[in-house]
């Protein structure tokens, strides 16, 4: 399973990476804003640290402008992957950019009907946001299994992105269910990390040396 960044911030990006357990980024212009940051600059910053699928999100909502802004960004580095949101426009430019060789992501997926269709257009990846589902009372990883049934039934190529994460169970559902990838908020990752009997292990393992230490050298 790869695991994938959902943020803008370079600070955050550059921890998770020296963890050695980020696979890609992936922002919306929502994560940007929140940044202040120049897009472009900061998508390829993005880019020449992580080394892996960064995605970087059309704003233009009609095709044409879709598929020029898509050019343009996929110019930026060889990593970037456009953001195309799930809108007969973004799929028609889905189809034409993926002729071209150009990677997508589909976002803003909320259904299995609409994953049927970006991933006959061609789509590199499509990204079902389980926590917006989760909000209004649906079962957003149910969208999830049914997406990766499909994709068993024909072979369609495209990965599965599980995204608009918000806890540490959407992750470990997600990886049970077999999805591709999950993108995940830093504050999520740091949280897939924590047990209280991690911490209590540690202190007694510690507080055992010590004395034994103490008792060896006959130090206080
Ligand atoms: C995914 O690519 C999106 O950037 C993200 O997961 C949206 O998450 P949100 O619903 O928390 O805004």
């Amino acid at each position: 399973m790869k695991i994938f960044l959902d943020t803008a911030n370079l600070a955050e990006i550059k921890k998770a990476v020296e963890w050695g357990i980020i696979d890609g980024v992936t922002t919306n212009p929502t994560l940007v804003a929140r940044e202040g940051a120049v897009f472009e600059e900061r998508i390829k910053r993005i880019c020449e640290v992580v080394k892996g699928p960064v995605s970087a999100e059309v704003t233009g909502l009609d095709y044409d402008s879709m598929v020029s802004e898509a050019r343009a960004l996929s110019k930026l580095s060889e990593h970037v992957v456009v953001k195309i949101p799930m809108t007969p426009d973004g799929v028609k430019a889905v189809k034409t950019l993926s002729d071209e060789g150009i990677k997508t992501n589909v976002t803003l997926v909320f259904s299995t009907s609409q994953a049927i269709l970006a991933m006959k257009a061609g789509a590199t990846y499509i990204s079902p946001f389980v926590g917006r589902l989760d909000d209004i009372s649906n079962d957003g990883m149910k969208i999830v299994q049914e997406i990766m049934k499909v994709i068993d039934n024909y072979g369609f190529k495209t990965e599965v992105i599980v995204a608009s994460v918000r806890h540490p169970m959407h992750v470990v559902q997600a990886a049970l269910i077999g999805a591709h990838i999950v993108t995940t908020p830093f504050k999520t990752l740091e949280a897939l990390f924590k047990h209280p009997l991690t911490n209590i292990g540690i202190e007694r393992f510690m507080s055992d040396w010590h004395e034994y230490r103490k008792k060896l050298t006959g130090e206080n």
